[in-house]
């Protein structure tokens, strides 16, 4: 068994001065697509998922055979990592499911999805935190809001991370990381135009790091949404607007500054899908998924390859001691 739990990950993260992505997945294509880039790499992993995201007819049945599925990859460092948990309950099934780290998302309002209160923020953090620590599941929770569309609903505000704030959040809820927004948004639409330090405050990775030492900072919206690959998406059918994301240099930068886990949803769909439509318009004739899907499949492994290098994750899987 290779499941190691989210703090292991960064500890070993901070140690080496290296982040680790994780990568959304959606399908157990997908999570193949993340272990074996891992495995290539010889990298740690941190694979998550949206509770209700994946292609399959439920969490649990998508969530039971990533599980399973870590076991063929005993000799990758493995974190199952809920992302984005809306409310208690869900972070409770991910822990009953098997996961070794969940995200509880008090950023939020669940019912309004407007931005929450600090006190209430830290109330539900803490439930979550007071159930996964006895169990050995590590905690991620949010502060700010990071824009797009975090829950399915579109949420356009983004409210920076105060360090006066985080300091607070920590020594209350005793989360072992801590998503700040620093001006970054989730989805196929971030920037107009390339950002800079007016838009992506990295000055606050660096404060808020010093402020809370034994934390492991998260960077949400991280995807740089590659303009090849929305030539090829729109190319095929596709309508995606133009659009910036993070630039993989300020990536890379970030875990120079504080940042450990690096969240990366689009880049890896868009691998995946260019390579989907791409084959999909050659090929008129074939009905069988199975081959399209094995496109999508292998290009979103190499996408995320290429990323494990940038991140500086690759050659990692050393730091741990798992069953090879
Ligand atoms: P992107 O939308 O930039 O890929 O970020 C994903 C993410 O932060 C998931 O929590």
């Amino acid at each position: 068994m290779s499941l190691i739990t989210l703090r292991q990950a960064l500890d070993a993260a901070r140690a080496g001065g290296y982040g680790v992505g994780a990568f959304n997945v959606t399908d157990m294509t997908q999570v193949e697509a993340v272990l074996e880039a891992a495995r290539e790499t010889r990298s740690p992993v941190i694979v998550q998922t949206l509770s209700g995201s994946s292609a399959h007819g439920s969490d649990e049945l998508f969530w039971d055979l990533m599980l399973r599925t870590t076991e063929r990859y005993a000799d990758v460092p493995t974190v199952l990592h809920l992302d984005h948990g809306p409310d208690f309950e869900t972070c409770r099934r991910a822990i009953a499911a098997g996961f070794t780290s969940v995200m509880i998302d008090g950023s939020l309002d669940p019912v309004t999805h407007r931005p929450a209160t600090f006190e209430a923020n830290i109330e539900i953090t803490r439930s979550v935190v007071d159930i996964a620590h006895p169990a050995g599941v590590s905690v991620e929770g949010e502060l700010g809001t990071i824009g797009g569309s975090e829950t399915g609903e579109e949420h356009k505000e983004i409210i920076l991370a105060d360090p006066d704030e985080a300091e607070e959040f920590v020594r209350r809820t005793d989360v072992d990381a801590l998503a700040v927004a620093i001006g970054t948004s989730h989805g196929a639409y971030k920037f107009s135009s390339p950002p800079d330090g007016s838009v992506l405050h990295m000055d606050l990775i660096t404060e808020i790091a010093r402020r809370v030492p034994d934390t492991h900072l998260v960077m949400h919206g991280s995807s740089s949404l590659p303009a090849d690959l929305r030539a090829v998406i729109n190319a095929n059918g596709g309508t995606l607007p133009e659009s910036w994301g993070v630039p993989e240099s300020e990536k890379a930068r970030s875990t120079q500054l504080g940042i450990r886990k690096i969240n990366q949803g689009m880049d890896s769909h868009m691998a995946f899908t260019a390579a989907v439509r791409q084959q999909l318009g050659q090929d008129g004739i074939t009905v069988d998924p199975a081959p399209y899907t094995r496109f999508g499949r292998v290009a979103m492994q190499q996408m995320v390859a290429e990323r494990m290098h940038v991140f500086g994750q690759a050659g990692h899987a050393a730091d741990f001691t798992v069953n090879a």
